[in-house]
């Protein structure tokens, strides 16, 4: 591919998803771009350039920015965020919420589903304590493939036994074939829809938690910054914000805050710094197949929390707190 072509793309890229392309990924350009090439009956990428110069294919726009996407994801991905969900962010917001009794949570790169339906799993695990509640969970991807797989709810042998301990996949899968299928009651917790994070936040409500994990490392810093931007606004007051490993607000953008030893948790600045006690999400624990989290993760005793997780114990709604 020569410069100009590689600079239309990289800006073509860059506007319509935030990608970064770098001239070093061009390896990366040619794996992901020559199927689409066949799919489109065009003779190279070099083809495909050409026709976007032209602007008139929407539908070839869409194909190569959602080829461009990296959809790696497995359930209970890098467990402490889960542990988070269900140890400091669940039990703050169920004593926040207790007189409306209504969650929404939102995956803003919600890719193949396995992260929501992590959280589905998680509350489906903790129904007797959410008994009269509401939960909402919005999935959204930019890439429509990755959406309609996650409403499908089906995986492969390898992707259901990626994080996923052995015990929840038997009770919250059925086999069919040699696929899994998430039951329809996980299923129907998660509503999936389209959705391009350089866009327009307006239509999505407020949410009071929202796990925004490995997509923003593929953007350059004023697009980091736009999108946090953004999700603040979608926040609520006393909300709550999760990363990816590999990513921060730090230095990026000053609506958050991080909340004092639990890595990749943030709420908005400003907001009442609870904080919590962190154990390794109980039901990964009870199956043994997972490691246990060690560290200070595991075992950090933080002030705030503690107190948040005894209010909660006094509610009389939520038994055996
Ligand atoms: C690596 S996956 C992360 C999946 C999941 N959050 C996790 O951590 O396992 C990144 C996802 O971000 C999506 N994505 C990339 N750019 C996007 C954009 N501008 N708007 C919405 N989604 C985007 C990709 O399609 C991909 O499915």
């Amino acid at each position: 591919m020569n410069a100009m072509d590689f600079q239309f793309l990289a800006a073509f890229l860059k506007e319509r998803s935030g990608l970064i392309v770098t001239a070093d990924k061009e390896y990366l350009i040619d794996s992901r771009l020559q199927p689409v090439a066949r799919k489109f009956e065009l003779k190279s990428i070099e083809e495909i350039i050409s026709v976007l110069r032209g602007g008139r294919d929407a539908r070839l726009a869409a194909a190569v920015t959602e080829a461009m996407t990296t959809n790696e994801s497995f359930f209970f991905r890098d467990k402490v965020p889960f542990e988070l969900f269900q140890d400091v962010m669940l039990p703050t917001m169920l004593d926040a919420r207790r007189a409306r009794k209504h969650l929404r949570i939102w995956c803003a790169a919600a890719s193949t589903g396995q992260e929501p339906y992590s959280l589905s799993i998680i509350l489906k695990e903790m129904a007797a304590k959410l008994g009269g509640w509401r939960t909402d969970i919005i999935g959204t991807d930019i890439s429509s493939a990755v959406i309609e797989k996650a409403k499908s709810g089906i995986y492969s042998q390898f992707e259901v036994q990626r994080g996923l301990p052995v015990q929840l996949m038997l009770k919250y899968f059925e086999q069919k074939g040699d696929v899994w299928q998430i039951l329809p009651e996980i299923r129907s917790m998660v509503q999936y829809r389209l959705f391009n994070l350089l866009e327009d936040y307006a239509s999505l409500g407020t949410f009071d938690i929202v796990f925004c994990r490995n997509v923003l490392i593929y953007f350059d810093q004023p697009t980091k910054k736009a999108i946090l931007e953004r999700i603040a606004r979608t926040m609520a007051p006393d909300g709550y914000l999760v990363l990816g490993a590999a990513e921060t607000v730090v230095g990026i953008c000053d609506a958050f805050q991080t909340v004092p030893e639990q890595r990749g948790l943030y709420r908005l600045r400003g907001s009442d710094e609870s904080s919590g006690i962190v154990r390794p999400f109980a039901p990964l624990r009870a199956q043994g197949s997972a490691p246990a989290v060690t560290g200070a993760s595991a075992t950090a005793v933080v002030g705030g929390l503690r107190a948040a997780t005894d209010r909660l114990a006094a509610i009389p709604s939520i038994p055996g707190r």
